[in-house]
């Protein structure tokens, strides 16, 4: 039984002093296997990546295809790919409207920050809109239109000329100008624990975003591909984005972003200056490959339909007197139990006991639950008994 604990805390960087230090040797399905032989139910997916399980096997297959082609070529944009292409086209078929020019980036910060220079470009505006307690990446504009104030606050300087407004307050979209270049905006906010858009709220902002010019940019980073129960939140919210950015379970387990709009916006990438948005990396082909496999199977399967029953399922089990609320969409879910101190008691138990969940960025009051959308229901009831019993144990 090989450890790498020690190495790992003497020689990773640490971004807290208490990591979940999780030992995985392998991961099949829903299942991760530690090298002292425990296996664990994901319920997080690596925050919301592997919508298809871990190691899936059509995903699998194109990544060795792939890989045995051709790996990086050239910087973006130069070269035609076939994985890129391909899976741009397949993308612009399944997006609505005139979402049909696609920019693949390696990560959703990445794909945050070129949706700003883009909606700036085309506007010939700067400021944007941001919403309270939404998060957007960790690079320093994404940081800038994150609302987690106090999370960003050690890092400001950040971007001037951001106006933070609160998600669900339909009188401040009416701080939404004709001096605004974008608003960022996710459909439902993840890293807030879940928050859903109040009804009529993201047709209001698309409204006030046509009547003002500015670019309204969906940040399906979290939500996409499956997540929330249809393939994009946009979908189930019947509002189309002038810009919508992706990354996470795009790529199906393979780094890769990608900010997509239309061929008349995209266009002033082009010029003034010429490459003046550019990446090595971005679209790698064996992340293409993958995240095109993983997207047919997303699309022949509708698998991510299941995702609301199953979110259901778990909301209807997870019935205790220490859960104050459910909140959630599809697979998107948030325990609320109201204190900080009793999820991080609950979710040591049930790692000891064989589940792994999380809390959130900006919320530690409660647990997400968002697991590979290929859990069975017998997987859903036994990880939430195991969630039920520790919570019965902290309690006691
Ligand atoms: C909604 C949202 N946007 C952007 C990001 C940043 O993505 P990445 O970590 O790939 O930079 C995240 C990451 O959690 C996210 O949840």
């Amino acid at each position: 039984m090989s450890s790498y604990r020690g190495l790992f805390f003497e020689h990773l960087a640490q971004t807290s002093a208490f990591p979940l230090g999780l030992e995985v040797e392998k991961a099949e399905g829903v299942h991760l296997y530690t090298p002292g032989g425990s296996k664990v139910i994901d319920l997080i997916s690596g925050i919301s990546v592997s919508n298809l399980g871990h190691g899936h096997p059509e995903i699998i297959n194109a990544v060795k295809e792939q890989a045995e082609r051709n790996l990086h070529l050239m910087v973006y944009g130069e070269y035609i790919n076939a994985p890129q292409v391909m899976l741009a086209s397949r993308l612009s078929e399944l997006l609505p409207g005139s979402l049909g020019s696609v920019f693949f980036v390696n990560s959703g910060s990445e794909a945050i920050e070129g949706a700003m220079k883009l909606a700036k470009r085309f506007t010939g505006r700067h400021e944007i809109v941001a919403f309270n307690n939404s998060y957007h990446g960790s690079t320093h504009g994404a940081m800038s239109v994150s609302g987690g104030h106090s999370y960003c606050s050690a890092f400001r300087p950040l971007l001037p000329g951001i106006r933070f407004l609160d998600f669900n307050d339909f009188d401040g979209i009416g701080h939404i100008s004709e001096n605004t270049a974008c608003v960022f905006a996710e459909p439902v906010q993840g890293e807030a624990g879940v928050i859903l858009p109040e009804q009529g709220f993201l047709q209001e902002l698309r409204r006030r975003c046509y009547e003002t010019g500015a670019l309204l940019v969906f940040d399906e980073v979290q939500t996409g591909f499956g997540r929330t129960g249809s393939l994009f939140a946009m979908d189930k919210y019947g509002v189309e984005p002038d810009i919508a950015v992706f990354a996470k379970g795009m790529g199906g387990g393979m780094p890769l972003g990608a900010f997509i709009s239309s061929r008349k916006i995209m266009s002033v990438l082009q010029k003034d200056p010429p490459l003046g948005h550019i990446t090595t990396f971005g679209g790698h082909p064996v992340s293409c490959a993958a995240a095109l496999a993983s997207l047919e199977y997303l699309n022949k399967t509708l698998i991510f339909e299941k995702a609301v029953g199953k979110g259901s399922l778990f909301a209807d089990l997870l019935r205790h007197k220490s859960v104050k609320e459910i909140r959630g969409e599809g697979l998107l879910l948030a325990m609320d139990l109201g204190d900080a101190g009793i999820v991080k008691d609950v979710l040591k138990i049930a790692l000891e006991k064989g589940v792994v969940a999380d809390w959130f960025l900006f919320n530690d009051e409660s647990v997400r639950i968002a697991p590979p959308l290929t859990i069975s229901e017998e997987e859903i009831e036994k990880s939430a008994g195991i969630l039920l019993q520790s919570l019965d144990e902290v309690n006691n």
